[in-house]
């Protein structure tokens, strides 16, 4: 945990940001494998977590706006528990480390939220989006599971997304942690990687990497020859010379805080000529996009930037065609760029997306994009310093997809797709950074980058 100030000064800054009101935080119970006793690794709420910090199964946390007191309710162990789990600090002692001297048994959190209820007063509370909590919140609040998502308290997301997009100080060093791990992680794939072993072997020592460093992974990890499959979670094949192998991972530290990073390496451990073409591409619009995020740009705009690097490196070697912005204008980019330049990182690896991409990524200034492409871009507002995000744009030839603009002559006078035919085959390439906005532009996270340049990749692959 963080000193217990941090949590203190979190809840009183919420409070000032909601007015009235019980805001309620359900932590996780344990979610099961396939039998109640064996479990999934225990992962707390992250909105828990960040305002409380405790990372235990079955608590809530409640904030009462007008009393200005914080209460966890929760049950001290039995001697059941201790017999299997060992001693355990009371929840006295437990919650004072989040600077909280109330506890409860859990079973009164529905007496006060009744209480509360019956005086008119709001219940707030986040979308819940686990089934488990969903059920202990209806039956809470007396509200049927499908209409639990329209009684959640804008007011709420709102102040939680105000509070976690600017990462204080300590998430930094934490979310800092989380990418040297992601360091290891990537150049041991990078090191392992050659034809004939399977892609799997390769998974498993790489997310060991984040359970040695007292993490595990932070999503599934993402690795595939078939690099043109932007989230492949299967890893079952045999690498084969020729082919490209992307790898889409990162790690989350024992405080929770994520890293995400994607690098393309050559199976062969060289890059061919026609593979460094397109690569060189996409680390071009890597390195502008880091040159160009700023306080006050809108990361839709250095989308767009990256867009016109992606289209104008691809008119270069023949498979686009016409005026550079015009093509981006358009969406015609989006053959081979069809998803966003990237999302904010935390707590989560996409951060707070259980409260709503539309209030993370998006504000008054700027609503979501509804073009083909741009669409699934998360984050488009305004840069602010201590916003942490991820820079990843790609080129990706997807058999499917280029089909289908190719029979419906979707942007037909922006792409070669005669030339495109050539390419069906290549795979895809992305290539995956985290930055944190500062003073004046932005910085890269963790303490080295990743090999990334041709000869950076080829040197570690050959060790
Ligand atoms: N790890 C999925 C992503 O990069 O957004
Ligand atoms: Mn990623
Ligand atoms: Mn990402």
């Amino acid at each position: 945990m963080f000193k217990t100030d941090i949590y203190i000064n979190r809840r009183n800054v919420l409070r000032n940001l909601v007015p009235s009101g019980v805001v309620l935080f359900l932590g996780h119970t344990e979610s099961p494998v396939n039998y109640a006793g064996n479990t999934y690794r225990f992962r707390q709420d992250s909105n828990f977590l960040y305002f409380f910090g405790l990372n235990l199964p079955h608590l809530a946390g409640v904030i009462d706006v007008e009393e200005g007191t914080d209460c966890i309710y929760a049950d001290e162990p039995d001697i059941e528990d201790i017999i299997w789990t060992g001693n355990l600090p009371s929840m006295e002692q437990i919650a004072a480390q989040a600077g909280i001297n109330s506890v409860s048994p859990y079973r009164d959190l529905r007496i006060k939220l009744l209480s509360a209820i019956r005086k008119g007063r709001k219940i707030h509370f986040t979308p819940p989006y686990r089934g488990d909590s969903k059920i202990i919140l209806s039956e809470l609040l007396g509200i049927r599971i499908g209409e639990l998502g329209n009684y959640s308290s804008k007011v709420l997301i709102k102040a939680i997304v105000q509070l976690r997009s600017e990462k204080e100080p300590c998430e930094i060093e934490e979310i800092e942690r989380a990418c040297d791990t992601g360091y290891e992680m990537h150049t041991l794939a990078m090191r392992l990687c050659k034809p004939g072993i399977f892609e799997y072997q390769i998974t498993g020592a790489m997310e060991g990497v984040a359970g040695a460093a007292n993490g595990m992974p932070s999503f599934p990890s993402i690795q595939s020859q078939n690099s043109e499959i932007l989230h492949n979670h299967n890893h079952n094949n045999i690498l084969r010379s020729g082919k490209m192998l992307v790898t889409d991972a990162g790690a989350e530290t024992y405080m929770g805080y994520a890293s995400d990073f994607t690098r393309t390496i050559p199976v062969d451990g060289k890059f061919t000529a026609r593979q460094l073409d397109i690569y060189n591409i996409v680390l071009e619009a890597n390195n502008l996009a880091q040159e160009i995020s700023k306080p006050g740009e809108f990361y839709y705009n250095v989308h767009i930037a990256a867009a016109k690097i992606i289209a104008e490196g691809l008119k270069s070697v023949g498979l686009m065609k016409g005026d550079v912005e015009d093509a981006v204008r358009c969406g015609a980019h989006a053959l081979f760029f069809p998803h966003g330049l990237g999302h904010m990182m935390g707590l989560d690896v996409h951060d707070m997306e259980n409260i709503g991409e539309k209030y993370v990524g998006y504000d008054d200034e700027i609503q979501r994009s509804s073009q083909f492409g741009t669409a699934n871009l998360r984050l488009g507002r305004k840069l602010k310093k201590n916003f942490v995000l991820t820079v990843e744009p790609g080129i990706y030839f997807i058999p499917a997809l280029i089909a289908k603009w190719k029979s419906e002559k979707i942007n037909s006078s922006f792409i070669n797709f005669q030339k495109v035919g050539e390419y069906i085959d290549f795979g895809g390439i992305r290539l995956e950074d985290n930055i944190v906005i500062t003073d004046e532009g932005c910085r890269r996270l963790g303490k080295r980058r990743i090999p990334i340049t041709q000869e950076e990749v080829e040197e570690e692959m050959s060790k």
